[in-house]
């Protein structure tokens, strides 16, 4: 910490965070006796605290955001260029970065064509489901305005994307809410029991649970049924990565029954899976919707979008005398040119950095390093996810997979972070199942940090199940 552009006493900070800060997904009463945590400056893979403290951060700013890492000064220059020159004008024109950016991105999603700017992953998906909707009343006479999601995925916080909600936890006291969303059950392997599939494997079991898909379409009714929106590995839901056979037979089903496919890549997006800029890409489909955030910028810049298929754009152009018939959405700061602008830089770093192939790799090591301390603790049951993007659940028995109580999982936590390391857990999700430790390092993880936060987990376990 160089302590350059901030007083090294912070405690006039901390009494005004106290005094005035609502943090996020936080219960407040623990502030009472302690001071919350504020982080004063990131480089690389670590932060640093008001305190000093250093802490490795595997978990890329808390929600896998923070794709390059800290501290980049070319993005944090290309946004100082940028909005010196032009901050913002409304999305109905365009500007310098927003075309620059989306011509880039669309160079890395063959199929799609179009890119609406928005500042959420909840908004990107939202704009999905307005269009889902529109779409059903321009050509399905007002009745395709179903829209699927499935069980464990979640896609924001705002009340339509809550809609498609499937953590429980996340949802509980907020209703009601919008209607015509409808859940479709999950694809864990780990966890086939819940469907009775344990005699499935393989391709066999991923068919069978996108089939589940298709008995919900056939209830619903195909002509009321717009779209299904899924998470390509789900992420806040327990790190899920659908069985083999499973996306080949969504994309059928999806043909079949004339449903739109929307894939939220806010987490998979931009190289988190690694190889692959996007997720979905590993499974060959070809989604109509696809709606990222976190890593697009990697948080350098408040940045979403919605990006569709030239087929959906042209479905809200196609009759300009009807000043009805075209997509009537706007969205204030999708006109910031910062975003764009980050955007842009930080695809560059990924691509000049080699970082898909350093994050496949450094994946594999953070899946064989869990995997060997699966080993030696009984109470991991299962690792599982993609690039660097991994959980580990823990149950307290093995074979009837209990999930281990949610206390000794915060406890794995804290003591994680008194070694110095920050690592999560899925929370506030999926009732009785907030037991999955979540791992999501930068994508310039070394070979040393990943061991790092794998020993850290190793004595944190010991410490807490013995
Ligand atoms: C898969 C997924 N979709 C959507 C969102 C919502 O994004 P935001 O918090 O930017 O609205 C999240 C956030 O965690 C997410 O994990």
């Amino acid at each position: 910490m160089d302590g350059n552009h901030l007083d090294n006493d912070l405690s006039r900070v901390i009494a005004a965070d106290k005094a005035n800060v609502w943090h996020h997904l936080f219960q407040h009463k623990v502030l009472e006796e302690n001071d919350p945590r504020i982080i004063v400056e990131g480089k690389g893979m670590r932060v640093w605290d008001q305190n000093g403290k250093e802490w490795l951060d595997a978990v890329s700013g808390g929600v896998w955001t923070v794709n390059v890492g800290y501290g980049r000064e070319s993005i944090a220059k290309a946004v100082h260029d940028q909005i010196l020159k032009m901050c913002y004008f409304a999305q109905a024109a365009g500007s310098v970065p927003g075309a620059l950016f989306a011509e880039k991105l669309i160079e890395k999603m063959p199929g799609m064509s179009r890119v609406y700017y928005v500042n959420s992953g909840s908004e990107a998906n939202e704009k999905a489901f307005k269009m889902v909707r529109q779409i059903a009343h321009k050509k399905y006479g007002g009745k395709k305005t179903k829209i699927l999601y499935r069980d464990r995925d979640y896609h924001g916080s705002t009340l339509a994307t809550m809609s498609a909600g499937g953590q429980q936890e996340r949802n509980m006291q907020y209703g009601p809410f919008a209607p015509d969303f409808i859940k479709v059950p999950h694809c864990m392997e780990y966890r086939k029991h819940e469907h009775g599939m344990e005699h499935l494997e393989g391709e066999e079991l991923g068919i069978a649970m996108a089939n589940l898909i298709e008995e919900v379409i056939l209830q619903e009714g195909p002509d009321t049924v717009g779209a299904l929106c899924l998470e390509p590995v789900t992420a806040g839901g327990g790190v899920i990565e659908a069985p083999e056979g499973y996306w080949p037979r969504v994309q059928e089903i999806c043909k079949q029954y004339d449903v739109l496919l929307h894939i939220d890549e806010v987490v998979c997006g931009i190289g988190r899976t690694g190889t692959e800029w996007f997720g979905y890409q590993h499974y060959g489909i070809k989604p109509d919707f696809v709606t990222m955030a976190k890593g697009v910028a990697s948080g350098y810049a408040a940045i979403a979008v919605m990006v569709t298929t030239e087929e959906v754009f042209n479905m809200f152009k196609d009759d300009a005398s009807d000043p009805m018939n075209y997509f009537r959405d706007i969205s204030t700061f999708g006109g910031c040119t910062a975003g764009p602008a980050a955007a842009l830089e930080n695809m560059r770093i990924i691509e000049d950095e080699g970082l898909l192939e350093n994050c496949t790799n450094m994946g594999a090591r953070l899946r064989g390093n869990l995997e060997a301390l699966m080993e030696k603790h009984a109470v991991i049951g299962d690792v599982r996810g993609k690039g660097l993007f991994m959980g580990a659940e823990l149950v307290s028995d093995r074979d009837t997979k209990e999930p281990a109580p949610e206390a000794k999982v915060q406890a794995v936590i804290a003591e994680c972070g008194a070694q110095g390391v920050i690592i999560g857990a899925t929370n506030r999700s999926v009732p009785g199942r907030n037991n999955t430790l979540c791992f999501s390092p930068a994508l310039i993880a070394t070979a040393d940090d990943i061991d790092k936060i794998t020993e850290a987990v190793d004595v944190a376990l010991t410490r807490v199940f013995g």
